[in-house]
């Protein structure tokens, strides 16, 4: 593709955002000439008149309430009142809007860096809809399918001879079943089942299975005395993030995986229960596939081959061993997956032979699989062929940009576009199609004399489904002016796929989404006026990973949160909402018109919601972050893991923790000793206690000021104006760097390019967050000596936290 080469060459050099220059906060410069001193001391003064005269007067509402829009929006400094953008980002977004966008996204292909139209066709909307956008190109480093294949042999004695030959006994069809309902399935471009990252090989063995494939699960099966070097694992997809499950197959010496969907795990909704089967009812169709990464992304997500710089072209690379498997491996349906588990029926342990473990979810029995782990004998063999093209290749984020009256306070939000399928209507293109909605409806204020207090950055991010590549880079290439300027990063990854919302967020955001929840009408209300808020459970989880504000929070500290519509598992039946078809071909626009948000309405609501969320950082005069907030979730993050150290000691362990700990090694023995931790922990305590103080102390200064810019203060006060508006830019400031306080610039054990203290993914689940990470795997592993160490890192970046709010 040499064309789309240049053409993204030339637009490289001009990223909209690349020309923002801000100083990194604090930064001391070396002047050494008088003329210098000159410029600078000129600068200084114009700089001060705007600042002074203009800026508070765009800045405050109280002015903002009273002064007619005027015609040019873009140069005035004047703007229409937030309850009015309110209003319109409440009215603008529409359901039929959002299906147009769904429908074009899904029409066709677009793996990370292979779809340009798509990244024109983004940009070209985003401009008609008023917004500035440009395309920023890296150069990764991916694979592309090529072939595969999988069949099981048997070694049969010819007839009338002593010789015995093999035979294919069942060859896999690898493929998902075209619907004649269901147009995405048919499509001649259509994408092969396949793994990001997987390795090549055509390899020939026994194979075992291996339930979830979690490394307590292969730790059974040592412990069983099952014998697994040489052999092909077949594992359940389910638990853990499903490049860790290679992973340890790898280091056990096995030479290659097969990865099937059971659909035990899909709760209710089930062909066994009754449920008719995809496109006849929401039950999983039988042949549908999950692809998807097995990139290693606890150990860090990105370009495999750029670790913490980016990806331009020519930059040095790094190899990729330890970070991507080197054992081929493919995904497959459970049709597929039917006659390898019958084959292993009564070889080698049952489940109920092994542990309680693998007696969950068993959703193939009613098919007649016993779950057998084998191995199968010698004359039973899989061979398995996996063959794929690595190439270092261009891929394409579209940002757009508002610049708000404040430069140096940024407020970016983002979705990834790229999918692993012709369709991928859930997943990414719901969110995809719910931020085109929100550019619109910001376009909308716009042409009707909006200008935003903070700058608006938008993302399109590509390549996310391989390793969160286009975020990554972009976040390592512009870090200094992301650490400097941004206040907080908003993802949305799949807007809907069911009716239950969802959220995990840094705790400095719970209030604004609480609040913002309560705007938004619910898309079903049983009773009328019902909000998304009354119909939520108001569960904020922790921050892991699996998503582009993986960057952004874990690497360069800027409280993000990641929401979006999905299932309820836990609902009655099929109340919960139908199957999530997740990497399949079944995520298509049939599917989501039919099931999965039937008229788009659920569409709507996020990009309402998404809207007034983003209007709510960029808009209100005092940083809508609340301190206090992150002080009590650390305090209860340290109290957890003190009870955590607590059970260590009894030997006393709880469902939820035995469920986590089946993904990790066993604990070897103790390194140092348990009570030295347990007493460092009083400084833990006694460092989030001055935290807390601090934060309740900054929150109701910033409360004050939050209701003095809200009162109306007359022109001729504007000494009192100017006054506020510098209180109001120091309390800011303070919001603004305190998640920065809890990077460690060593990063975790073993993984340094995680460099926050309290949020990262968890090692052994790779998705589920994990808090004090680098505490929380010294416990785990016993060495409580490192433990200590880790005690004093947190220890002291909440001291650091605490400081920088006084
Ligand atoms: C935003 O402002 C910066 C600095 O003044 C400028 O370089 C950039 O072109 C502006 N971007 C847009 C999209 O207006
Ligand atoms: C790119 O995406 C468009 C819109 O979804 C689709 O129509 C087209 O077939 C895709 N192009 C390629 C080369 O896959
Ligand atoms: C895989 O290897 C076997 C044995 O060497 C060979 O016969 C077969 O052709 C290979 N398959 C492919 C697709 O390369
Ligand atoms: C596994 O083998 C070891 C050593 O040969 C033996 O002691 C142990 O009992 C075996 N375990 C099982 C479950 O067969
Ligand atoms: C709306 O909510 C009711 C009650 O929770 C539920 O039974 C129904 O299935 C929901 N409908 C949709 C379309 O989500
Ligand atoms: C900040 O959070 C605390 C604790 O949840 C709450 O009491 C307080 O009202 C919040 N402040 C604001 C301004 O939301």
């Amino acid at each position: 593709m040499p064309r789309l080469h240049e053409k993204m060459e030339s637009n490289e050099r001009t990223p909209l955002i690349a020309t923002v220059h801000v100083a990194p906060p604090r930064q001391r410069y070396q002047h050494s000439t008088v003329r210098r001193f000159c410029t600078i001391a000129l600068c200084s003064t114009l700089l001060m008149a705007t600042v002074f005269f203009l800026v508070p007067l765009a800045f405050l509402p109280g002015h903002r309430h009273h002064r007619q829009p005027l015609p040019s929006p873009h140069h005035s400094t004047t703007s229409i009142p937030y309850k009015e953008l309110q209003a319109i980002l409440l009215n603008e977004p529409k359901a039929e809007k959002a299906q147009e966008w769904s429908k074009y996204y899904t029409a066709g292909p677009h793996l990370a860096g292979k779809n340009y139209s798509q990244v024109l066709w983004t940009q070209e909307r985003w401009e008609d809809f008023g917004i500035k956008a440009g395309i920023v190109a890296y150069d990764v480093y991916i694979n592309y399918p090529l072939g595969h294949r999988l069949a099981l042999y048997e070694k049969k004695k010819a007839k009338d001879s002593e010789a015995s030959e093999w035979k294919v006994k069942f060859e896999a069809s690898l493929e998902e079943d075209v619907l004649e309902e269901d147009p995405t399935t048919g499509l001649e471009n259509r994408i092969p089942t396949f793994h990001g990252y997987s390795a090549s090989g055509n390899v020939t063995a026994p194979y075992v299975y291996v339930n979830y494939g979690t490394y307590q699960d292969y730790e059974d099966l040592v412990n069983a005395n099952v014998s697994l070097k040489g052999k092909i694992a077949l594992a359940k997809y389910g638990g853990i993030f499903r490049g860790l499950k290679i992973k340890r197959a790898q280091d056990l010496g096995m030479i290659g995986a097969v990865l099937f969907t059971d659909p035990g795990d899909d709760g209710g909704v089930t062909e066994e229960n009754g449920v008719g089967l995809y496109p006849d009812g929401p039950a999983r169709n039988p042949s549908s596939v999950q692809r998807g990464s097995t990139q290693f992304l606890s150990v860090a997500p990105g370009d495999p081959t750029t670790p913490g710089y980016p990806s331009k072209p020519g930059v040095p690379r790094q190899p990729v061993d330890g970070s991507i498997p080197s054992i081929p491996s493919i995904p497959i349906s459970y049709v597929d997956a039917l006659p390898l588990l019958k084959a292993l029926n009564g070889i080698g342990p049952a489940p109920k032979d092994l542990n309680k473990w693998w007696e969950r979810n068993l959703g193939l029995k009613y098919k007649g699989v016993e779950y057998n782990v084998g191995p199968s004998p010698d004359d039973l063999v899989l061979n398995l062929v996996n063959e794929q093209e690595y190439v270092t290749t261009p891929l394409w984020n579209v940002i757009g940009v508002i610049n708000g009256t404040l430069l140096d306070e940024v407020i970016v939000i983002g979705n990834h576009r790229d999918a692993w399928i012709a369709g991928g209507a859930g997943d990414p293109n719901s969110g995809s199609a719910a931020l085109n909605e929100v550019i619109r409806s910001f376009g909308v204020a716009l042409s009707k004399g909006w200008k935003p207090l903070r700058t608006i950055v938008f993302a399109s991010w590509d390549g996310e489904e391989y390793g969160l590549i286009g975020s990554t880079e972009w976040v390592e290439e512009y870090l200094p002016w992301l650490s400097a300027a941004n206040v907080a990063y908003v993802n949305v990854d799949v807007a809907t796929v069911g009716p239950s919302f969802k959220a995990a967020a840094s705790p400095l955001l719970n209030q604004a989404l609480y609040d913002i929840v309560s705007k938004i009408p619910s898309p079903n209300q049983t009773i009328s006026g019902q909000t998304v808020g009354d119909l939520w459970d108001h569960k904020i989880s922790t921050m892991g990973s699996g998503s582009d504000f993986t960057a952004f929070q874990d690497f360069a500290g800027i409280p993000s949160i990641d929401m979006g519509f999905g299932p309820d598992p836990e609902a009655p039946g099929d109340t919960g909402g139908a199957v999530y078809q997740y990497h399949s071909n079944y995520d298509s626009f049939y599917w989501m018109n039919t099931y999965g948000d039937p008229g788009f309405h659920y569409h709507e609501t996020m990009a309402k919601l998404w809207a007034l969320f983003t209007a709510k950082l960029a808009e209100t005069p005092v940083i809508p972050l609340n301190a206090t907030d992150y002080a009590l979730a650390i305090q209860g993050y340290i109290s957890n893991v003190e009870t955590k150290i607590d059970a260590a000691i009894a030997g006393t362990t709880t469902e939820e923790s035995e469920l986590e700990a089946r993904g990790r090694p066993s604990p070897s023995a103790p390194i140092g000793s348990i009570s030295k931790v347990k007493i460092s922990f009083r400084k833990l305590h006694e460092a989030a206690s001055s935290l807390l103080a601090a934060a309740i102390n900054h929150d109701s200064w910033a409360a004050k000021l939050a209701e003095e810019a809200g009162e109306d203060i007359p022109w001729w006060k504007w000494f009192t104006k100017v006054k506020l508006y510098f209180h109001i830019r120091r309390a800011n400031d303070k919001y603004k760097f305190l998640e920065r306080q809890f990077l460690y610039k060593e990063g975790l054990d073993g993984r340094p390019w995680f460099k926050h203290v309290i949020f990262a993914p968890g090692l052994w689940t790779g998705y589920a967050g994990a808090v004090f990470p680098g505490l929380q795997e010294s416990i785990d592993d016993r060495d409580f000596r490192n433990a200590k160490k880790w005690v004093g890192i947190i220890e002291g970046t909440i001291i650091k936290a605490a400081k920088s709010l006084k």
